[in-house]
């Protein structure tokens, strides 16, 4: 894959205190292609949003490497990674706390503007331009962040992260906080902008349903790990991965999804908790992560771990019975 941004066997452990180790990402190994998107999917807590935070190196990674254009970034320390913030930008789940609620939506967007070097005649142009893109009235500029409605403010910090220009754009959960009827309005913009302006994406969602619709490539994540990484209609043609077919049955299918208005992540037991918790501080046994989960587990699955396989071409599988 000609990738704009790879990441090689990223590892983050973190060390909430008390002696306790968090194995967030764990080995992953994948990449975005130019004007691609990627779609990173798995249930609350298994690794998502670290890992984009990771891709971006606004956290630095425990083992492993990220690569942007073919450059390391794994190791680059704040100002060497300034060319690089400019041509990655990343939106978040909650639009609302993502604005100072003490500027007006002109100040705050001419405020980065300004940052990247704009004078105020080339700001707004670019502010108005990028208006039209995202389905926004000018009326909102002189408008407080408060007054916006959920859709409005997601659209707002779309904008924004698109003044610089970049060439790719992380979204982590950009549509969990909004409206069903909302989710699908920004759906359809993120899809519009991928296509008129050729920005790569790496769309974050517990969602099956909006990352089928919106991915290239997905990366199905399990406590850390990769499971499953396969283009997007290889993948929901055929999964080969007990927990991605797992993961298929607990979400409704599109239609009834797009009528469901309570799409939570569906959420671990408290059984399961325990295994996954020594999975993840990395004090368990060397086994696949999902075996204690799998109706299909073999005892090979309890004491070792699968390492990714290719299935078929540009299909891969960790999993023992692929
Ligand atoms: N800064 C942090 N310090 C300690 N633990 C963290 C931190 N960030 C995330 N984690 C833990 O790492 C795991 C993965 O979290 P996260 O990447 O947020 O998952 P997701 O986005 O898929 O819900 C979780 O167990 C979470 O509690
Ligand atoms: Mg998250």
């Amino acid at each position: 894959m000609d990738a704009l941004l790879e990441v090689r066997d990223l590892s983050k452990i973190f060390h909430p205190g008390g002696g306790r180790r968090i194995r967030a990402v764990n080995g992953v190994s994948l990449g975005v292609g130019r004007n691609s998107v990627l779609g990173v999917v798995g249930e609350s807590g298994c690794g998502k949003s670290t890992l984009g935070r990771l891709m971006m190196r606004l956290i630095t990674p425990t083992e492993g490497q990220v690569f942007f254009r073919g450059q390391e970034i794994s190791a680059l320390g704040r100002r060497a990674l300034l060319p690089f913030r400019r041509a990655m930008q990343m939106v978040f789940q909650n639009p609302f706390a993502s604005f100072n609620p003490r500027m007006r939506v002109l100040d705050a967007l001419m405020e980065v503007c300004r940052y990247y070097g704009m004078t105020g005649g080339e700001g707004l142009k670019r502010i108005e331009g990028l208006f039209e893109d995202t389905g926004l009235s000018r009326e909102l500029l002189g408008r407080w962040p408060r007054e916006l409605s959920g859709g409005q403010s997601q659209r707002l910090a779309i904008t924004r992260a698109l003044l610089s220009d970049p060439a790719l754009i992380v979204a982590d959960e950009p549509l969990s906080a909004l409206d069903v009827s909302v989710q699908a309005q920004l759906l359809n913009l993120l899809e519009d902008l991928r296509e008129t302006r050729g920005t790569a994406m790496v769309f974050i969602s517990h969602d099956m349903t909006a990352v089928e619709y919106l991915s290239d490539t997905v990366a199905v994540m399990y406590l850390g790990s990769v499971m499953e990484l396969a283009g997007a209609e290889e993948l929901f043609g055929g999964t080969v991965h007990p927990y991605t077919r797992t993961l298929m049955e607990a979400v409704p299918r599109l239609e009834a999804g797009l009528r469901n208005q309570e799409r939570r992540p569906p959420s671990v037991k408290e059984a399961e908790k325990r295994d996954r918790e020594a999975a993840m501080s990395g004090s368990g046994p060397s086994a696949c992560p999902f075996a204690p989960r799998c109706r299909e587990a073999v005892p090979r699955c309890r004491v070792e771990a699968p390492s990714p396989r290719e299935v078929s071409p540009g299909h891969f599988a960790s999993c023992h019975l692929a």
